[in-house]
Order: C-alpha cells, then sequence, then structure tokens
C-alpha cells in the first residue's frame, strides 16, 4: 500500500541539498549540547519538582528524576544512531519517513506537535507565572486577568513568543548567540541552587523517603494513572508506584535532547556533532536535575514544597530571600530559550513535512538573506501565542509527555528495522546492545506512558484521530512519494 511507502535516506539527504530548501550550517557540536541545555532546563526542574514530590514521590521525586532519566538515555542512543545515519531535518519524522512509511511519519509529525507547539506553549504560559511574580516581589502587580497561569488573555506569554520568533527568524546564528547567554545563566542558577542549598539541607526532611502509598484526590477518576486503572489497582500516590508515576511526569524535564536532532541540517558535521550534542546534553541535565531534588527536598519538607516556584521558595523558607529573586530571573531567563528552541525543532519538523508535499509546499520556503523556513516560522509564532494567550496550559504537561514517549518508541523501533533494511547505510554511531537497547528504550517508554493519567491518553486519543483524518483529506493526496517512483518499497 502506497501510505507505507518508505523514503529512502538517500532521497531524503537529496533533498536537503534542494537549493531553494538550503538551510545555514552554523552549528558545531558545543553549539548543539548548549541547545540541548537550552531547551532541556525548564519548566521540569524549576516548576514541576515540587509539584511532584507534594503529588506524587515525596522526596523520592530524585528516584523519579533517575528513572525518567535511564528511560530518555537508552531513547537517546537510539536517537543518536538515526541522527547520524539520517541527518536531515524533522528528526522522528524523517526517520519514521526512512522506515515505517509515509503514513506512520505523518502520524509521528502531528504528534510532535504536542511536543513542539504545544510543549513551547505550556512553558510560555509557565514563563507568564515566575514573570508576574518576580514583578510582585519589586511591588508591581498584573491584573491576573492578564497576566500568571490562570489569565484569560495572557499577555506577557504572547509577547514573549512573537519575541522569539522574530530571533528565530532572524537567524540561526542569531538564535544560538542569544541562547549561549542563557545557558550560562541558568546552569550558574542551577548550580547556586545546589551549592547554597547544601548548606540548609536536614537529614530529617529525607524521612520518609518513599511515603507509603495513600489513595488522594489527585489521582481520582480520570487523573488516575492508566496502569493502575488497567490492573484494577485502586489508584494511590506514594510509595513504589508513586516514585514511577512522578517519572512519567517530570519527564517533562527532559524534554529536549531529542530536539537537536531537528538541527541536522544547520550543523557542520552532523554525522559526528548530532550524538554528541545529543547525549552529552542529556547527561549534563540528568545529572543537574538528580542533584537539585535531593538538594530541594533536604531543604524543605515535600509536603510544603511551593507549587509554582519551588526552587525559589524552598530558599524563602529558610530565609534565604536574595537568593530566592536570583532563582527566580534565572528561571525567567532559563524558560526563555526552552520555548525558542521548542518552537526551533517545531519549524524544522513542518519545513520537512512540507518538502515531501504532506504540508503545503510553500511552506518551506527559505528566507533568502536570513536562511531560515520564515514562513513555517511566523505561522508557528502565531499559533502558539495564540494558544498561550487564550488557554490555561498547565494541565497539559502531560500531553506533552505521552505525544514525545510515543515519538521515542517509534524512533527506538525504527533503528532495529533500518538495521534490518538498510545494514549498508554509513552509521558514525551505533546504538550499543542492539537489539536490546532499541527493545529497552521502547519499552520503558511504553511504561512512563501507562503511568500517566486516563485523561491524558483520552486526549492523545482524539488529537491523533484528528492528524489521521488530516491526512486523508489533504497529505494522502499531494504527497511529493506519490509523484516520483520510490526508491524503497515496505508493505
Ligand atoms: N524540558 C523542558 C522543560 O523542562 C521542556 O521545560
Amino acid at each position: 500500500m502506497s501510505i507505507f511507502r518508505t523514503k529512502s535516506v538517500e532521497q531524503s539527504m537529496e533533498d536537503t541539498e534542494a537549493p531553494e530548501h538550503q538551510l545555514r550550517r552554523h552549528l558545531s557540536a558545543l553549539d548543539l549540547t548548549v541547545f540541548g541545555i537550552g531547551v532541556i532546563v525548564g519548566t521540569g526542574i524549576f516548576v514541576l519538582t515540587g509539584q511532584v514530590a507534594r503529588d506524587n514521590s515525596g522526596p523520592a521525586v530524585a528516584l523519579s528524576f533517575v528513572v525518567a532519566g535511564v528511560v530518555c538515555g537508552l531513547a537517546a542512543l537510539c536517537y543518536a544512531e538515526f541522527a547520524s545515519t539520517v541527518p536531515a531535518a524533522g528528526s522522528a519524522y524523517t526517520f519514521s519517513f526512512a522506515t515505517f512509511g509515509e503514513f506512520p511519519a505523518w502520524i509521528v509529525g502531528w504528534d510532535l506537535m504536542l511536543e513542539l507547539a504545544l510543549g513551547a506553549a505550556v512553558v510560555a504560559v509557565g514563563w507568564s507565572g515566575y514573570f508576574s511574580e518576580l514583578l510582585a516581589t519589586m511591588g508591581v502587580n498584573l491584573p491576573p486577568a492578564f497576566a500568571g497561569e490562570n489569565a484569560t488573555f495572557n499577555v506577557p506569554a504572547v509577547v514573549v513568543v512573537l519575541a522569539l520568533t522574530a530571533v528565530l527568524v532572524a537567524g540561526i546564528k542569531l538564535s544560538a548567540r542569544v541562547n549561549l547567554v542563557v545557558v550560562a545563566i541558568k546552569v550558574a542558577v542551577v548550580l547556586l541552587v545546589i551549592i547554597a542549598g547544601l548548606f540548609f539541607v536536614r537529614a530529617a526532611n529525607y524521612v520518609p523517603f518513599i511515603p507509603p502509598a495513600k489513595a488522594t484526590a489527585t489521582v481520582e477518576g480520570v487523573q488516575a494513572p492508566l496502569i493502575q486503572v488497567l490492573f484494577g489497582v485502586s489508584p494511590v500516590a506514594y510509595g513504589v508506584f508513586g516514585v514511577f508515576v512522578g517519572a512519567a511526569i517530570v519527564f517533562f524535564a527532559f524534554i529536549g535532547f531529542d530536539v537537536v536532532a531537528t538541527a541536522a541540517e544547520e550543523t557542520r558535521r552532523p554525522q559526528r556533532d548530532l550524538p554528541i550534542g545529543i547525549i552529552a546534553s542529556l547527561a549534563v541535565c540528568t545529572i543537574l536535575y538528580v542533584a537539585v531534588s535531593l538538594v530541594v527536598v533536604g531543604m524543605q519538607r515535600y509536603d510544603q514544597l511551593g507549587r509554582s516556584a519551588p526552587l525559589a521558595n524552598a530558599f524563602r523558607a529558610v530565609g534565604q530571600n536574595w537568593l530566592a529573586s536570583i532563582i527566580s530571573v534565572g528561571a525567567l531567563a532559563g524558560l526563555t530559550t526552552v520555548v525558542m528552541i521548542l518552537m526551533l525543532g517545531q519549524s524544522r519538523v513542518f519545513f520537512a513535512m512540507s518538502r515531501d508535499n504532506l504540508l503545503p509546499a510553500r511552506l518551506a520556503t527559505v528566507h533568502p538573506r536570513f536562511g531560515t523556513p520564515y514562513v513555517i516560522t511566523i505561522i508557528i509564532g502565531v499559533v502558539t501565542a495564540l494558544m498561550a494567550g487564550f488557554i490555561p496550559l498547565s494541565a497539559l504537561a502531560e500531553l506533552v509527555n505521552i505525544g514525545t514517549l510515543f515519538a521515542f518508541i517509534l524512533v527506538s523501533v525504527g533503528v532495529l528495522i533500518l538495521r534490518r533494511t538498510r545494514p549498508d547505510l554509513p552509521r558514525s554511531f551505533r546504538t550499543p546492545w542492539v537489539p536490546v537497547v532499541p527493545i529497552l528504550a521502547a519499552l520503558a517508554s511504553l511504561y512512563l506512558m501507562l503511568n500517566l493519567p486516563v485523561e491524558t491518553w483520552l486526549r492523545f486519543l482524539i488529537w491523533m484521530a484528528i492528524g489521521v483524518a488530516v491526512y486523508f483529506a489533504y497529505g494522502v493526496r499531494h504527497s511529493r512519494m506519490r509523484e516520483s517512483e520510490p526508491t524503497v518499497t515496505t508493505g
């Protein structure tokens, strides 16, 4: 069936050479690592740590970070192989096109909108929350209808998204520079939390490290984790279950290492540098996260941690107001690049999809002077701004997780398939212990997905059903693969 026609790796690479679609190759391995850290460190560590410790894991939130980090590590090894083999923009979308075929690739592309555009909007709303809190400490109170997490029209979120869109249009080099400065600030703040926080750690706060399991309002009804419902367990928070449910939520904190792969066509030596960028950024962030979470739950009892700004709050609780303010500024700066790079990733995925005519081809036009896919970048900026402006999104972070985990599964299985169908391709990075690592990566991602709430699954299924409808209404008739003879076919 032609909807499962694959696009050969050679053809994907050829497409990157077409003059009208050429991006500028400016990025090095270090730039990519910094990009990775720029997009990874954000809401997850600055916000979710407190929430997950309170509601799901207790002080064992640090273990939740370890579990999520291990799952991501397995997936990162698979992404690294793919990115070194098919270094074209589009990441999981492009990889799926090379292995599963056009329709599954579309499904992944559609799914990635949950990770990238929705993720950007969710973080922008969080940014607005931090922003209004910071202004409030300076005596400026923004009206809650126009700023913060529950605004009717979220002005700061809209402004920040549009400003970052302008930076993205102006060029990958500028984006990389802005990112470098912000990452330096953000990492310094995270290290400050770890080092300064150590002085305020009290051993008593670690007891009990894994609080006993109990039924709570946070895991009732459609908010119950799917796995507990499937196995007929009455839903509980805390305990060992709680560590895994917590892992499925703090997974959000790791999202982004895979976005590095979307910058493949802007990388000078992609075969070598993409694996470095993906793995190094994830490794650095995992170490930082485990250290931060251990320190924070040591500073303040888990049931007293703040919900919206737990890191800053923990310092306030021990009387260090000035440190708390520095942390808030760092978090605000940090969230900015998360929004920016998630939108960058989204534009590169759509760029690849429109180059294949699954979206209108005009969208993939590259700006003659800036060398960026400006049409698609502007559209994404406006849509993200509208979402962040009008929808109270903080509840949707878990939808971002499920979308990302789904892509991880396809990429991991894809590594196995491509090893079989194209053993001849040069792979400058090879996933170790194939097939064990890809199989574990897929199973571990599925397991985390099952730990997400029932309502997240329902939203996910509805979103994917819309994607199927859009494909059959548009993509299937316009696809470029339909016009040209395929080089490789399956199915
Ligand atoms: N990993 C990113 C964050 O924590 C999405 O904000």
